[in-house]
C-alpha cells in the first residue's frame, strides 16, 4: 500500500493575542492509498485543524509532514499550490458552491485549470454528475437544490480531478440521518471505485460506523 500522508509529531498551535492555543499536541498518524478514515471526535477537539493541515491548506508549528513520501515545506507557496490542486479534493462543511455557477459548472470548475479541452470537461463533468445521481440537476443553480443536492455536487467537484486524497468536514451536518448515510454511501463507493483516500470529520457516531477506520481526537490528541 502506497503512504499518503504521513504526520511525524505534529503540533499546530493558534495564538490569539498573548494567549496560546495548543489545537494539536504530537500527532501521530500516517494515512495510506485507498483508505476510508473517520475522524471523530467533539467540538473543539481540533478535527477541522487536522483536516486542514492534512489537506496541505494551514501549516503545523512544529513536527514533519510528508506527501507521497516527501517532506512539505511551507516556503515554496505556488510548489505547494500545485500540489493541492492535482493531488487534492476538498468538500467544505459549507459546501463553497459558486452561486452563480449551475451544477455542471460548479463540477467543471477544478479542470478549467487544466489542459483538458472543452469536450474531454464534458464528458468527465457528465459521468461525475451521473455518478453522484444528479445529471438531469446539471442547469440547476445551488439554490434550486435541496442540501443533499448540494452535497452531491460538491463530491462531484471534489472527484473530477481524479485527486488522490479527499478531505471532507462534517459532510453529514445539516442533512438528515437517511440522506447523510447515503451521501456516505456514495464516498464508500467511490472510493472503492477510484482508490482515493477519503477523510471526512464527524461527531455523530451512526456517520462513524460507515468509516473503515476511525481516528478519535480528544483536546487535540489521539486516542485509541
Ligand atoms: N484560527 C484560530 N485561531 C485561534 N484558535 C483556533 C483557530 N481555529 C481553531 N482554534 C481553536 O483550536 C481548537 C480546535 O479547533 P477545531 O476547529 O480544529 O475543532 P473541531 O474539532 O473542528 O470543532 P467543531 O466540531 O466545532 O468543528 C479549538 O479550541 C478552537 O477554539
Ligand atoms: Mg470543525
Amino acid at each position: 500500500m502506497k503512504k499518503r500522508i504521513e504526520f511525524e509529531n505534529i503540533c499546530k498551535t493558534y495564538s490569539l493575542g498573548k494567549v496560546l492555543i495548543p489545537a494539536l499536541k504530537n500527532i501521530n498518524l500516517n494515512i495510506t492509498e485507498g483508505e476510508f478514515v473517520a475522524i471523530s471526535g467533539p467540538s473543539g477537539s481540533g478535527k477541522t485543524t487536522l483536516l486542514n493541515l492534512i489537506g496541505l491548506i494551514d501549516k503545523p508549528t512544529s513536527g514533519t509532514i510528508r506527501f507521497e513520501e516527501n517532506v512539505i515545506t511551507y516556503n515554496g507557496q505556488s510548489k505547494l499550490h500545485r500540489l493541492r490542486q492535482a493531488k487534492i479534493g476538498f468538500i467544505f462543511q459549507s459546501f463553497n458552491l459558486i452561486p452563480v455557477l449551475n451544477a455542471f459548472e460548479n463540477v467543471e470548475y477544478p479542470l478549467l485549470l487544466t489542459k483538458m479541452s472543452a469536450q474531454q470537461r464534458k464528458k468527465r463533468v457528465e459521468e461525475m454528475l451521473d455518478e453522484v445521481g444528479i445529471l438531469s440537476m446539471r442547469t440547476h443553480k445551488p439554490r434550486e437544490l435541496s442540501g443533499g443536492q448540494r452535497q452531491r455536487v460538491a463530491i462531484a467537484r471534489a472527484l473530477v480531478h481524479q485527486p488522490k486524497i479527499v478531505l471532507a468536514d462534517e459532510p453529514s451536518a445539516n442533512l438528515d440521518l437517511q440522506t447523510a448515510q447515503d451521501i456516505l454511501q456514495l464516498m464508500a463507493k467511490l472510493n472503492q471505485e477510484e482508490n482515493v483516500s477519503f477523510i471526512f470529520s464527524t461527531h455523530d457516531p451512526q456517520i462513524v460506523k460507515i468509516a473503515k477506520r476511525v481516528v478519535s481526537i480528544r483536546d487535540g490528541k489521539l486516542v485509541n
